[in-house]
């Protein structure tokens, strides 16, 4: 090996990220995306867009969109980002994420995207009525990061495969058009005991806007009487909770729980099972939902307002 190694990117930090306007947003977008989204503000310059030309992969309904994209941007604004600090926008402003995806499109290999298992989950078995755009939207994803040459990307464990890619087209694209450093390769920042916040009716499938389920997430806009219902159903097993985190091992959900109580109290799950370890469930969904509601509550309460005023917030 004689190559030297290519030049790095030696930009700046700079932080972006996204949600689709497709639905009303869940706890699981709070702890894994919308709670990075604020901490980071201190860190860098942050930009974070409203997806909806991601939207519109899996259905076109105009009166539909525009209200869901003053949700999103109530739900950032109502969980701690900063317009003042932070940059809020829809993705369709800003024409040059769609002009960068064509060059991307051209530069993404098909046995990349045949990978995705995003595109499996959604398109089940018809793929071939799926649209087009649903098999190139982590394309688009790579162009929304890259067209800013974003360096560190907060999201939910589930978006990892798709950061990857942009990685790949990055390193790709430096590389055959000969400009060795000009795209960075992103950092994800997904860790955390939020980063995959399961279904509360079933441990082993994530908390999902698209879970014909309701009482499976908690919603953003439930009020506390809401969430505590929901918490209070949620599926869990017989046994009390362990002394530690390995006793979670084959037991979904009481792994989400604990994680969620560890997630919205700032604590490990040692810490949690430190407290509650021997007890049973009667006991902690008590005071997960008292915890849950106490975070959730006002803040559905804040994107109300915010969304009272939509001129506001269009604004
Ligand atoms: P989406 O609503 O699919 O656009 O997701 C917006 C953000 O929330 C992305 O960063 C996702 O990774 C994250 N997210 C979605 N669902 C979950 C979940 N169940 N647990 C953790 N993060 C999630
Ligand atoms: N695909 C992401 C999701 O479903 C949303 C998204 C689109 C995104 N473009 C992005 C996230 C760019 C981070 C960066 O959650």
């Amino acid at each position: 090996m004689t190559d030297a190694p290519a030049p790095k990117y030696a930009g700046p930090m700079r932080i972006l990220s996204g949600a689709q306007t497709s639905g009303s947003l869940h706890l699981g977008n709070y702890l894994g995306a919308l709670v990075k989204f604020v901490r980071l503000q201190d860190q860098a310059q942050c930009l974070y867009f409203l997806a909806d030309l991601h939207a519109i992969t899996v259905g076109r309904n105009p009166k539909k969109l525009a209200d869901q994209m003053r949700e999103v941007a109530a739900a950032y604004i109502a969980s701690g980002v900063d317009p003042e600090r932070s940059a809020i926008f829809p993705q369709s402003a800003v024409p040059e994420h769609v002009e960068l995806a064509w060059i991307f499109n051209c530069v993404a290999r098909l046995g990349w995207l045949d990978r995705m298992t995003q595109f499996k989950e959604k398109s089940g078995k018809h793929k071939e009525r799926s649209s087009v755009g649903l098999y190139t939207y982590p394309v688009l994803q790579a162009a929304d990061i890259l067209v800013y040459k974003a360096t560190h990307v907060p999201v939910g464990e589930d978006q990892k495969q798709h950061l990857e890619l942009t990685r790949d087209i990055a390193g790709k694209f430096n590389h055959d058009f000969g400009v060795p450093g000009f795209f960075p390769l992103i950092e994800p920042v997904i860790e955390g005991p939020g980063a995959r916040v399961m279904s509360l009716r079933d441990g082993k499938a994530k908390m999902s806007k698209s879970d014909p389920s309701d009482y499976s997430r908690i919603n953003l806009l439930d009020d506390a009487d809401t969430i505590v219902g929901k918490v209070r159903k949620a599926k869990t097993d017989p046994e009390p909770l362990p002394e530690t985190v390995e006793g979670l091992a084959e037991r979904p959900e009481a792994d989400n729980l604990v994680g969620l109580y560890a997630a919205l109290a700032g604590k490990s799950k040692a810490d949690v099972l430190g407290e509650y370890g021997g007890q049973g469930f009667g006991s902690f969904k008590p005071k997960l939902a008292d915890l849950v509601a106490s975070v959730v509550a006002p803040m559905g309460d804040e994107m109300r307002r915010l969304m009272n005023d939509p001129a506001e917030i269009d604004r």
